[in-house]
């Protein structure tokens, strides 16, 4: 092989290789759905109802609180590569800064109004406040978090993954509700030991 048919060879390779990653997503099945083995497979099976409990006389949680149809609790989407989440906002709630790995995110205000921000993987932070009806998208993998910084109403989002199970990494709970070494996270954060074990409390009580 001449060193520019290989030349050529390499970059098709590496190529395919980028779209490969570029259209990764939850793997395509080779069946229509997917039941678990021995389930009554009706239209039941591809009705989840769990969103009933937002509607009225449903009343606000007293904390933020995010309530999913995911592949856990919504067998049926097993290999569609789709989910939900809806989030309730009471007055002055946030969601805290979070990635999903595996999806980007479609938020839809249902009701209510949302601060909402995303950081790149160049470090710039990207943030729009969202009115009744807007959608914005998280981009896949990115660090955001959404506020409602209304003192009096709550707020209402309905958030779309394209993945049946697409993860979520909080990053609080992920640095200080774990049990990374206080001295790594001190060098980390350019502080002390005793500001980090500050930080740790809040997720103990
Ligand atoms: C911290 O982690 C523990 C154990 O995983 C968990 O039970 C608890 O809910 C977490 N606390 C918070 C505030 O996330």
């Amino acid at each position: 092989m001449t060193s520019t048919t290989s030349k050529v060879l390499t970059l098709i390779i590496s190529a395919f290789t980028i779209m490969q990653i570029t259209l990764a997503g939850d793997p395509d099945i080779l069946t229509d759905f997917i039941a678990p083995v021995g389930a009554t497979v009706d239209g039941t099976f591809f009705t989840f109802t769990g969103f009933r409990a937002l509607l009225p006389p449903n009343t606000f949680p007293s904390t933020f609180k995010a309530l999913k149809a995911t592949k856990a609790e919504f067998p049926a989407l097993d290999g569609q590569s789709v989910s939900y989440a809806a989030l309730e906002f009471p007055a002055k709630s946030i969601n805290p800064p979070h990635t999903h790995p595996r999806s980007a995110e479609l938020l839809f205000v249902a009701s209510g109004s949302l601060q909402v921000g995303f950081v790149d993987t160049t470090n710039k932070l990207f943030t729009q406040t969202l009115q009744t009806g807007d959608i914005f998208v998280f981009p896949k993998g990115l660090v955001h978090f959404q506020f409602n910084s209304d003192a009096q109403k709550p707020a209402l989002a309905l958030s779309a993954f394209g993945s049946a199970n697409a993860g979520t990494v909080s990053i609080p709970s992920t640095l200080f509700n774990t049990t990374i070494d206080d001295n790594v996270l001190a060098l980390a954060f350019k502080t002390d030991v005793g500001t980090i074990q500050t930080l740790k409390k809040g997720f103990t009580s």
